[in-house]
């Protein structure tokens, strides 16, 4: 039976072991020319790892998730200063136009329908500055949940869908990496797509 993803934290279904940024927000930040306090928007940023990385970049953050663990408060005051942690649905948060720099987006696509998708990346894009850059990791079959004691919900996204739906609304990948069999923290047999995507606002989009 599927369970929220507060249950699962809860009961420690699932754990987030690694405070590492993920591989693909430290590649996107590497190419971005970073303004003073340059805004970033973290979507579904579980235990903050990748808003607590672009705070101590100099980013200001908003960090969005279904449930708050409360990694703020073991962080120093002169970085969790710099995140606003809002308990809430990516698909509720009012993206502001031009605002972000950077939009994080880890591991997160995996457990958004296509639906919701769509409407998000339409309202992404309009929340990105001209410069910035979506960054993005995925798992198209997925997730690693499927053998594992997990029971959240999660559907699987072709990366040729995921292209689409950038397309669709005037978003333009800038790279693209794939790897498989990855989930080596969680035991599973079979390979599983996990994909690292830069993405940027499409000229005249
Ligand atoms: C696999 S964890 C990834 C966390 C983090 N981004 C990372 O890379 O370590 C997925 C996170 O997405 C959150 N999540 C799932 N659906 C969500 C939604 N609709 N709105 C906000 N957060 C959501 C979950 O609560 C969970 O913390």
């Amino acid at each position: 039976m599927e369970k929220g993803w507060r249950e699962t934290y809860k009961e420690k279904e699932f754990t987030i072991d690694t405070t590492k940024p993920s591989e693909i927000v430290v590649a996107g930040f590497e190419k971005l020319r970073l303004p003073e306090n340059f805004k970033v928007l973290d979507l579904g940023c579980g235990n903050g790892r990748n808003s607590i990385y672009a705070a101590t970049l100099g980013g200001l953050v908003e960090s969005v998730d279904l449930v708050d663990l409360d990694f703020k408060k073991d962080i120093p005051e002169k970085t969790s200063g710099r995140i606003s942690f809002h308990e809430m649905s990516v698909m509720d948060f009012d993206i502001k136009p031009d605002e972000y720099t950077a939009v994080i987006a880890s591991r997160l696509f995996q457990y958004l329908t296509k639906s919701e998708l769509e409407v998000l990346f339409g309202r992404i894009k309009e929340g990105l500055t001209n410069e910035g850059l979506v960054m993005v990791s995925y798992t198209a079959s997925g997730g690693i949940f499927d053998k594992s004691d997990i029971h959240v919900l999660k559907y699987k996204h072709a990366i040729d869908e995921i292209r689409q739906t950038f397309q669709n609304n005037g978003l333009e990948i800038v790279l693209l990496e794939g790897k498989s069999g990855v989930a080596t923290h969680v035991p599973y047999e079979n390979p599983n797509e996990t994909y690292g995507i830069l993405i940027k606002r499409k000229i005249g989009a």
